[in-house]
Formats: structure tokens, C-alpha cells, sequence
């Protein structure tokens, strides 16, 4: 896929963080956006912004974690823009909690959100993709999917799944004119989750901008990538693919390399935050009243 221009893009999450960058990225390149996400201000914001930029944007107001109704959003879309070329599954959310804290509606909504909405979405477009012989699926994972992130487990688990379900698929696809790919930015700065928990981030794990990010995900539909580990330090995203590599073999040395640069130790800060808001807010019956307990 060499132009994006006049091509009709389905993006997730696109009301803010990530999403934003993205849709401004594709707008510039003329595509058609029609965004999704449950606050329909936030929304139109992203769409004048989207038009603004040369492209047109649609925002259509839906929550993920309705799986079952997917479908009535594919027809919605198709209704009003047409086939879509380019799906990019990019909503996702992450609760940092130590693991007996969660309870089972979060793990739900985690996973809904992060995995199995990407999936239902893709199974009903593809299809469609396979018969016109063009299409592209994006799935914007984590690096925290190709190594396990303390504290914000049921996250990188749905991220891991994320990852080796593209994985299998690319396959699937091989021969066909569809291709998937994943993409697995590290900490990203100025907007989004990481920037929300305000709570610093370690230096030596590599930040990349915003900006960054989407045009790395604007290459990656040009081109064809499998997957991509994205850290705008390339001394950093070298240094990360030869760790998770080494991790194949010695996952331990991997854990004690996440502990010293403080990738834990943040991750506990962000835990205890959200533990001790939800005590005073008597949201959860807390086991553990922080990680301490499991130091
Ligand atoms: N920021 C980072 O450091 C970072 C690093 C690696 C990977 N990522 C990944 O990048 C993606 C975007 O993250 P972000 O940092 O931009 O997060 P964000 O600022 O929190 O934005 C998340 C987006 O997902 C949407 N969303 C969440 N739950 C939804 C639901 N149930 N239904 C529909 N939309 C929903 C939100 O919109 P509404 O709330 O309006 O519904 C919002 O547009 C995520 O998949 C994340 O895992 C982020």
C-alpha cells in the first residue's frame, strides 16, 4: 500500500493519547479516518482536527468492551463510508495493580478492550479485505507484551496475546494481498497512559514521542512489517530487541535488568497510587493494602 490517499481507515482509541497523533499522521496523507471511542466530544475534536489536516474524519461513538455488538458497528461504518481498507486496533487501557487487588470486572475489561475487541473486529473485516484483495491491520501491542511488566500483569498478558494472535495470523495470510502487523512502542511521552499515571519514567528504558509512534505506524503501512519494536533511541530499541531475545533463554536475567533501570520499582509507585485511591474511595476489598507486603 503506497498512498493512503482517498483509503478508508477504521481507528480505535482515537479520541486521545496515541490515537490523536495517529489520526493526524494518516489525515496528512488524505485518508478517510473514522474514529471510535466511547466520548463523542473528544471525538468531533479529533475529527475537525482530522479535516483540518487534509483528510476527513468521522467519529462514531462506541464502546469496545461490547464485543457482540461489533458487528453493528462494522455495518455502521460500511453504511456510511463504505468498505474499510486499513484497521487499526489501537484502544487499550491498563490498571496497575498488585495481582490478588484486581478483581475479575477489571481483568474483563482489560482484556476485552486490549484483545478480544481487536480480534471480533478484525474477524468480521477481513473478510471483505480478502475478497477486494487489499487491506491492512495494525494492532498496536506494548513492548510490556514481550516481557512480562510487574504489577500491571493482566496488561501484558493481553498484550502478549495480542502479539502471538498477529503473529499467527500474518501467517494465515501469507499469499494474500491482506497483511497484519503489531507494533510495540515502549514508554511514549507528552500524551497517553504513561504520562497520565503521573509518576515518572525511568530514563534508561527509552521514551518516544507521540509523534514518533505514528509515523512509525504510517511506515509500517506502506511497507510490509511483521512486527515492530518502536523506541525513538536507537541505541535503546537495539539494546531492547537484544534483551527480550537474551530473555528467550534466560528470562531471569531479563527480571533483574527490569529491576535495576526501575521498571518495577515505577510500576509499584503506580500500583500503591491507584490501591491507596481505590481504598479511599472503598472501590476494592484490599488483600494487600500496597506492594510493600510483597517485597
Ligand atoms: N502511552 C504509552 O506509553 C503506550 C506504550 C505502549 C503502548 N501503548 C498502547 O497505545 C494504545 C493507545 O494508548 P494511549 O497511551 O494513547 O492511551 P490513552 O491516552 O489512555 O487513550 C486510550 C484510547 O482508547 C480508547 N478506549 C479505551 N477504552 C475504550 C473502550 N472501552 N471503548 C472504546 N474506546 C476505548 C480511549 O477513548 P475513550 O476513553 O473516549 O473511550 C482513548 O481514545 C493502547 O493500545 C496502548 O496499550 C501506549
Amino acid at each position: 500500500m503506497t498512498t493512503l490517499k482517498g483509503k478508508t481507515v477504521l481507528l480505535t482509541g482515537a479520541s486521545r493519547g496515541l490515537g490523536v497523533y495517529i489520526a493526524r499522521t494518516l489525515a496528512k496523507e488524505q485518508a478517510t479516518i473514522v474514529g471510535v471511542s466511547r466520548s463523542k466530544s473528544e471525538l468531533d475534536q479529533v475529527c475537525s482536527q482530522i479535516n483540518d489536516f487534509g483528510g476527513k474524519g468521522i467519529g462514531i461513538p462506541f464502546d469496545m468492551t461490547n464485543v457482540t455488538e461489533l458487528s453493528t458497528l462494522v455495518q455502521q461504518v460500511d453504511r456510511i463510508v463504505g468498505p474499510v481498507d486499513i484497521l487499526i486496533n489501537n484502544a487499550g487501557i491498563e490498571v496497575y495493580r498488585v495481582f490478588v487487588n484486581y478483581s475479575l470486572e477489571e481483568i474483563q475489561s482489560i482484556v476485552t478492550t486490549n484483545l478480544l475487541s481487536a480480534i471480533e473486529l478484525t474477524r468480521l473485516l477481513l473478510p471483505s479485505m480478502l475478497e477486494r484483495g487489499s487491506g491492512k491491520i495494525i494492532n498496536v501491542a506494548s513492548i510490556a507484551g514481550k516481557k512480562g511488566v510487574a504489577y500491571n500483569s493482566i496488561y501484558s498478558a493481553s498484550k502478549a496475546g495480542l502479539i502471538l494472535w498477529t503473529d499467527a495470523i500474518r501467517q494465515e495470510l501469507a499469499g494474500t494481498d491482506v497483511n497484519i502487523s503489531a507494533i510495540c512502542p515502549g514508554y511514549v511521552s507528552k500524551v497517553g497512559m504513561t504520562v497520565n499515571s503521573h509518576v515518572p519514567i525511568p530514563r534508561l528504558a527509552g521514551i518516544s514521542t507521540p509523534t514518533y509512534i505514528a509515523n512509525a505506524i504510517l511506515k509500517s503501512l506502506q511497507k510490509k512489517q511483521p512486527e515492530l519494536i518502536v523506541n525513538e533511541n536507537i541505541l535503546t530499541e537495539i539494546m531492547t530487541k537484544f534483551l527480550f531475545a537474551f530473555g528467550q533463554i534466560y528470562p531471569e536475567f531479563v527480571d533483574k535488568v527490569y529491576r535495576l533501570i526501575g521498571v518495577v520499582k515505577l510500576n509499584q509507585r503506580r500500583a500503591d497510587k491507584l490501591n491507596d485511591m481505590a481504598i479511599m474511595s472503598n472501590k476494592i476489598p484490599t488483600i494487600l493494602t500496597n506492594t510493600a507486603v510483597l517485597k
